[in-house]
């Protein structure tokens, strides 16, 4: 039994929209001395243009619509930084990125605290008792109040917080941050530069202080501070780990204040891999079997094969490279011979794998989200869910002659979870089915740049999507056949019955008290 998972921490930043996630990304692999990001996985010339060709989107838009993996070491432990898609259209990729951590840090911009997708992110950590710690960023700039801050994570989450690092000064007044905690004034050699200089103190009283900082400023710091370590809980890492409080760091990303607090609280207290849940029973990290599932599926990471990873999380045991491993759900063996390892600094460690880890598998449409693969055991992870599609649109293809084409593309991006695609019981162009409206622009850029297909879209008459169920398959049969306009088939052939608003579902789902008819269904 290998208790190498115990080094290990996956954990994803969750954030909304230009609170500072990508800046506290890269500072923290660069102070980890990153290894290696997901996205240049096969970084061969033309493979990184053809992948930041469909960025274009992103960056016009200045959102991130890809998440990956980015790995680094620091003091002894393995990190495994999952990054999620920070644009609200992307929850149904993002929700099963967060199926794959263990922790998370949320992000907060000082001036604007808690915005809808940090609490939509929030609620899904919630439900999965996800520990959090809070990086209030951008101190470097005018914000609100420390206090107001603390008392809205608190109040609008339900949260018992803690100070672990002040701001000392916010906006022009911004002299540094201390670290409560240790008791270390974190400051800058330059007049409004970046943070270089660590003094460590004796209390927030140490009279080093009086030299560094303003009066004016420094006062009422340590009257804050004194309030806010007597007045907000202490910090207990139990009720931390059950999702119970969340510590609180005030800094700046861009500045490199409290990356380092950030970082070694992860070290230090963030869970290890915790046991994962399957249908059957809860499976250990430090079970001697390798399992894992898959919460990730991104095609055409390289343009000219039409490659696809799959990206799966360790659940259990000690991966080796070139192992065999069941897909439970077709029940055949694949062998792992080209893993890809994010962990691909050091050839050596890269050959195994531990709990908590992900690796890449390179298949040709194979390997599906939500797959489960052991070495033998019927297991079914769980908690990986298909969204019911808010918005559903009928395909229009510009040229007849690349049905094909089109045919590939939508089965390729159903299958990374970007859309649901669905095929009507009568007619015959596709229908797709997304959560927001941007997936439909990414889907018609992406669509031109890797299949050159010209996608347009017509609405449609309907308004929800819902899978439909029967214990008795004659019952199922005849409420099909009585609906055929309102029936599609989603990808796997099962039926979903469209409807035109919440009126006409309730007043179908009335009518057929034998049928259910499902918002979410467990991805198999
Ligand atoms: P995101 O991934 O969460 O969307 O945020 P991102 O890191 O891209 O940051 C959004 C903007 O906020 C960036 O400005 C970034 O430089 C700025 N920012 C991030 N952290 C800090 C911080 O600690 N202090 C300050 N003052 N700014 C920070 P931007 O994209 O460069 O916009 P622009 O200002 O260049 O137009």
């Amino acid at each position: 039994m290998s208790s190498e998972y115990k080094t290990r921490r996956t954990f994803a930043i969750i954030s909304h929209p230009d609170a500072g996630k990508t800046t506290l990304t890269e500072k923290l692999l660069l102070t980890g001395g990153a290894i290696r990001m997901a996205g240049a996985v096969k970084t061969r010339g033309d493979a990184r243009r053809a992948r930041s060709d469909w960025m274009k989107i992103e960056q016009e838009r200045g959102i991130s619509v890809t998440s990956s993996v980015m790995t680094f070491e620091y003091d002894g432990k393995t990190c495994n930084l999952l990054d999620t898609p920070g644009h609200e259209d992307f929850s149904e990729d993002t929700y099963r990125t967060l199926t794959a951590v263990d922790s998370a840090i949320m992000v907060i911009d000082a001036a604007k605290g808690i915005e809808s997708q940090t609490r939509k992110l929030f609620e899904v950590c919630r439900l999965r008792d996800i520990p959090i710690i809070t990086f209030v960023n951008k101190v470097d700039r005018e914000g609100r109040d420390a206090f107001e801050v603390m008392d809205e994570i608190q109040e609008a989450l339900a949260l018992d917080v803690t100070p672990m690092v002040w701001p000392v000064g916010m906006g022009t007044d911004f002299k540094g941050c201390y670290d409560l905690v240790n008791n270390i004034y974190h400051t800058s050699s330059r007049q409004g530069g970046g943070y270089d200089t660590k003094i460590a103190c004796s209390g927030l009283d140490d009279s080093q202080l009086d030299d560094l900082v303003p009066s004016g400023i420094l006062e009422p710091m340590r009257e804050n501070a004194e309030l806010a370590v007597a007045g907000y809980p202490e910090f207990d890492l139990t009720s931390y780990r059950e999702g119970h409080l969340t510590p609180v760091i005030f800094g700046s990303a861009l500045k490199d204040y409290s990356i380092e607090p950030l970082i070694n609280f992860i070290v230090k207290n963030a869970p290890e891999p915790r046991p994962s849940q399957a249908a059957s029973r809860s499976v250990e990290p430090a079970e001697d079997k390798v399992s894992g599932f898959i919460f990730k599926v991104q095609a055409n990471m390289d343009k000219n094969h039409r490659d696809r990873v799959a990206f799966m999380r360790l659940c259990s045991g000690s991966f080796k490279r070139g192992m065999k491993l069941k897909q439970v759900r077709t029940g055949k063996d694949v062998q792992m011979h080209s893993p890809i390892f994010f962990l691909a600094q050091d050839r050596e460690i890269a050959d195994d794998a531990s709990p908590g880890d992900v690796i890449g598998i390179p298949n040709h449409g194979t390997v599906r989200v939500g797959d489960t693969f052991t070495e033998g055991e019927a297991l079914k992870f769980t908690g990986l869910p298909a969204f019911a599609p808010e918005i559903l649109r009928r395909v229009r293809l510009g040229d007849s002659t690349r049905i094909k084409q089109l045919r590939s593309a939508l089965e390729d991006f159903a299958e990374e979870g970007l859309i649901q695609v669905f095929k009507p019981a009568i007619g015959s162009n596709w229908i797709v089915g997304v959560v927001g409206i941007l997936q439909l622009d990414v889907l018609a850029d992406r669509g031109k740049a890797e299949y050159k297909i010209d996608i347009s879209y017509e609405p449609i008459p309907y308004q929800l999507a819902n899978w439909v169920k029967a214990d008795d398959p004659i019952k199922l049969k005849a409420f099909l056949d009585a609906n055929r306009n309102n029936i599609v088939h989603d990808r796997d052939d099962r039926p979903v019955f469209l409807s035109k608003s919440p009126w006409e579902l309730n007043y179908t789902t009335e009518k057929n008290p034998d049928i259910q008819f499902l918002k979410t269904r467990e991805l198999d």
